[in-house]
């Protein structure tokens, strides 16, 4: 019997939990579940005997690679697989998916919850500002990016967007404009959203200088990962703008610092939250546990990331 491993160091809602499990046994496989794990020894051991992995944020490195002899898949149940070696996984014949899609809405909900709170001087009772009317850069048009544009349009905000890779007349038809740049991005837009990957390419791309080009009263919000921000631009841009403000749902290192000095100008959570809702669980879980069992029984390779 196929056993299928669930390791999610924060863990999926009960309800999603509850389907993935009839996915997998209605198709005769044997579900097993590592949640809130402390210890890496911990993920080492429950990956020995199992065929499929199942994660969020969890690190799969050579390490667990190593200990996992039976793994034929892991899918991160979610968009960003930064978190898996894909050499080693590829090294050791494993498959790697993601379920692109499945927890958008989510992230996309979330930086209107956090953009309101910063506009709104982070509810200290200071006067803050609107978002009708401001001009916001979406930075990536994927399928967070996108979902992003659709809740503006409530806001009726005034919006842009670049992506590397997605035709501008794509971006056009959902009323959004696409400018030709990151920087053209940066430098026409009160509020920036990050929805790039972390990449070797993207890794420290937004860096003082882009920031620093923004209109007044500027805010940075990354939903996305804090390696693609330049820390050390960032805390520039806290020394040099005053009226700057950082919002993010992924900590950067320096969160301490930041969260002393500049209470009023900086927030973010203390546990990525973006993807945490009973829906999005519920959507990308159930989507990991179908393709690994569409894989296992059909070979289908569709979301195969390595
Ligand atoms: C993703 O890449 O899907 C999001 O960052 C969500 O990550 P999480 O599943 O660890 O919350």
């Amino acid at each position: 019997m196929a056993k299928i491993l669930v390791a999610t160091d924060k863990p999926f809602a009960a309800i999603a939990v509850k389907g993935i499990r009839e996915v997998a046994e209605s198709a005769g496989m044997e579900l097993v579940l590592l949640e809130k794990y402390t210890e890496k020894s911990q993920l080492l051991d429950a990956v020995k005997d199992v065929d499929a992995i199942i994660i969020r944020s969890d690190i799969i490195d050579k390490e667990v690679l190593d200990a996992a002899k039976q793994v034929k898949i892991v899918v991160r149940a979610g968009a960003g697989y930064d978190n898996v070696d894909l050499d080693a996984t590829t090294a050791n014949g494993i498959v790697v998916m993601n379920t692109p899609g499945q927890n958008s809405n989510a992230v996309a909900e979330l930086v209107f919850g956090m953009l309101v709170y910063g506009a709104r001087s982070f509810f200290n009772g200071a006067s803050g500002w609107e978002l009708k009317g401001k001009k916001l850069g979406i930075l990536a048009y994927g399928n967070v990016g996108r979902n992003v544009a659709r809740i503006a349009k409530g806001f009726d905000m005034d919006l842009y967007a670049y992506d590397a890779y997605t035709p501008a007349a794509a971006i056009e038809k959902d009323g959004v404009k696409p400018v030709a740049s990151t920087k053209e991005l940066f430098e026409t837009c009160q509020i920036v959203s990050l929805h790039i990957p972390a990449t070797a390419e993207t890794k420290g791309s937004i860096n003082f200088e882009l920031m620093n080009s923004m209109p007044k009263n500027a805010i940075v919000i990354n939903t996305a990962r804090k390696e693609v921000i330049d820390e050390a631009g960032l805390t520039k841009m806290f020394e040099e703008r005053p009226d700057f403000k950082y919002i993010s749902d992924i900590k950067p290192a320096i969160d301490a610092e930041f969260a002393a000095k500049y209470a009023d100008r900086y927030f973010s959570t203390p546990k990525k939250m973006g993807a945490q809702t009973a829906e999005a669980n519920i959507n990308a879980g159930i989507a990991a546990a179908r393709q690994i069992v569409d894989f296992i029984q059909n070979g289908n390779e569709q979301f195969r990331v390595n």
